[in-house]
């Protein structure tokens, strides 16, 4: 009996120690996961057709979760979250999510997902329009 509990306890050691360092290793990689980045839509601009807003998307790369923080002035814009006939027509789909409160902070999903606001109907195709691929 005690020859056998020593034996098991000896045994189990070099498990603890495998049992740690997987952990520790666990532990590692969870911290140095990817944080979501929150990129300002437009930089200094804004939301605004200052800039086509497709052009300040060029070249980024998007993971879905990241956060689109929309700055806007409420009065004269807002942001729609449209579909791709939205996007092509500038005329805000069915079913369309609108924001209006200046600052919309909008969780990327994963795929292709497009914006345009409407509150002028010049605004869209002046260039306040955006189609974002977030990858997983
Ligand atoms: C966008 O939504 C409208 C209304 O629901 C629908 O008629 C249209 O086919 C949709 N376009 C796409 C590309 O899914």
């Amino acid at each position: 009996m005690a020859r056998s509990s020593v034996h098991v306890s000896y045994a189990t050691v070099p498990m603890v120690i495998v049992m740690t360092v997987l952990c520790l290793f666990l532990a590692n990689n969870v911290t140095h996961a990817r944080m979501p980045v929150t990129y300002y839509v437009g930089g200094v601009y804004g939301w605004d057709p200052i800039i086509p807003m497709d052009t300040w998307a060029r070249g980024k790369i998007f993971y879905a979760g990241d956060i689109l923080e929309f700055k806007y002035d409420y009065l004269t814009s807002n942001v729609m979250v449209v579909n791709r006939t939205g996007y092509e027509t500038c005329i805000a789909n069915e079913g369309a999510k609108e924001y209006t409160s200046g600052d919309a902070r909008i969780s990327l999903p994963y795929g292709l997902s497009y914006y345009i606001g409407t509150y002028d109907a010049s605004d869209c195709s002046a260039g306040l329009k955006m189609a974002i691929r977030a990858i997983s």
